[in-house]
């Protein structure tokens, strides 16, 4: 057994991910959080990709004291003015014929509810994810989700297929290099048509594949997609939680394809940093699904805490223009990684819309190798230095830097983070340890 020192804050704690940051996180404030020694580290994560608005915005503690006067937990069967404003809220921002919605908590449960709904309505099973796709971990996100944790939980729910994901900087066919041409999809369906037992119930994606390396889907892809589920009765589920609600320059990734999907789930960017998530369909789908008894409870589904803060951070979205902020803050960030890439030899790929943006670690630019080592290095080096960053790995196809900070992040920030980002790639690299 091994034991735990009596000082380590770990001790009494499940470790669910491999790692904990080393220190613990006494506030948390704008684009900034702070540790034990008040230092400030900004936050280019925004939390768990959720925190839009930045730390503590005002306008979501005014919504939650607002709930505090009022209600904070209802049976569940019981609705409030919070949720039934937000949900007649997001029918006016979506485009129609979405309309009717259902408030979760997390992702994870905003799409199992999508996926009953969509099993219910077509009265098949079958559901289909991108091979570097990430739905959650509840069972039945999980099971369309292929980037992580798939090994040692034992069956997974019968149906779920994959498809191949259209990064052509690591084309999944060998056949792309610089732009997909989409015959990863032609020969992806090819396959999914050869395995399925003639129940195909759903396609489920993310607009661009944020734990997959932040992979844009090219421009037409979403639309053909969308047809070949068409063309199999199968409902197009779009899983927005972090590109909704403005992050990727549009309120909607979705609306930059032109493809309005039949369920859309957005979660993390709408609550921004409360867990709160929805599950959004059209009436005709929302009516089948009523008639055939759609259930679907949980002890906080409807809660008016989390509905008020919904409000308060639409709100906020919309009167602050954040979606154009994001466009115009990404094209400066985006600009300064550009800028990084000439300089350090190490930087093979910057990708993403908006402030979604991913720059990927090689350690040879023509054979795209991975870089993983130099990625976990620079990762702790730019949180010494006071920036925090992700660095998504995926076994033996990339090492990629998610970057998304707040969209109110200043252009001040944004500085600074390339200035640290600049210095931790030029000191690790320079050390001459990270090969692997
Ligand atoms: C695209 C996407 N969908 C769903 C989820 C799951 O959300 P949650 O962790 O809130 O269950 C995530 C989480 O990272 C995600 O990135």
């Amino acid at each position: 057994m091994t034991q735990t020192p009596a000082d380590d804050p770990t001790r009494d704690l499940i470790r669910y991910c491999p790692q904990f940051a080393p220190f613990l996180v006494h506030r948390a404030r704008g684009s900034f959080i702070y540790d034990e020694a008040d230092r400030a580290i900004l936050d280019f994560t925004s939390g768990q990709m959720c925190a839009i608005l930045g730390h503590n915005h005002p306008a979501m503690l005014d919504a939650m004291r607002k709930a505090m006067d009022r209600s904070i937990h209802l049976f569940s069967g019981m609705l409030s003015p919070p949720v039934v404003e937000l949900a007649a809220a997001l029918r006016d921002l979506l485009p129609p014929p979405l309309g009717r919605s259902l408030f979760v908590s997390t992702g994870a449960e905003s799409n199992e509810a999508a996926l009953r709904l969509a099993k219910l309505y077509t009265g098949q099973f079958e559901v289909v994810g991108f091979l570097t796709s990430w739905h959650g971990l509840t069972t039945g996100a999980a099971a369309v989700t292929y980037s992580a944790g798939r090994r040692g939980y034992g069956p997974s729910v019968p149906g779920s297929m994959a498809l191949p994901p259209p990064s052509c900087y690591h084309c999944p066919i060998a056949h792309c290099s610089t732009a997909c041409d989409m015959t990863c999809l032609e020969v992806g369906f090819d396959s999914l048509d050869r395995q399925s037992v003639g129940s195909f119930a759903a396609i489920i994606a993310e607009p661009i594949l944020s734990a997959g390396g932040v992979v844009e889907l090219p421009p037409g892809y979403l639309a053909r997609l969308r047809d070949k589920a068409r063309e199999r009765g199968m409902l197009l589920i779009l899983d927005e939680a972090q590109t909704g609600m403005g992050r990727t320059g549009d309120t909607f990734a979705f609306e930059h394809d032109g493809v309005v999907p039949d369920i859309l789930t957005l979660s993390k960017t709408l609550g921004a940093g409360l867990p709160l998530a929805a599950t959004i369909t059209t009436d005709a789908i929302e009516q089948r699904c009523h008639e055939r008894g759609y259930l679907f409870y949980t002890s906080h589904v409807s809660d008016p805490l989390p509905a008020q803060v919904g409000l308060a951070v639409l709100e906020v979205v919309t009167r602050d223009r954040l979606a154009a902020r994001a466009r115009e803050r990404g094209a400066q960030l985006r600009a300064g990684l550009a800028a990084l890439q000439e300089r350090h030899e190490c930087i093979g790929d910057v990708r993403g819309r908006g402030l979604l943006l991913g720059l990927e670690l090689v350690s040879d630019r023509r054979s795209r190798t991975p870089a993983n080592r130099l990625g976990a290095q620079v990762t702790a080096r730019c949180l010494e230095l006071g920036l925090h960053l992700n660095v998504v790995q995926l076994p033996g196809s990339a090492s990629v830097f998610r970057i998304a900070p707040p969209l109110t992040v200043t252009p001040d920030q944004i500085d600074a983070a390339l200035e640290i980002l600049d210095r931790a790639l030029g000191e690790c690299v320079a050390a001459n340890d990270w090969r692997e």
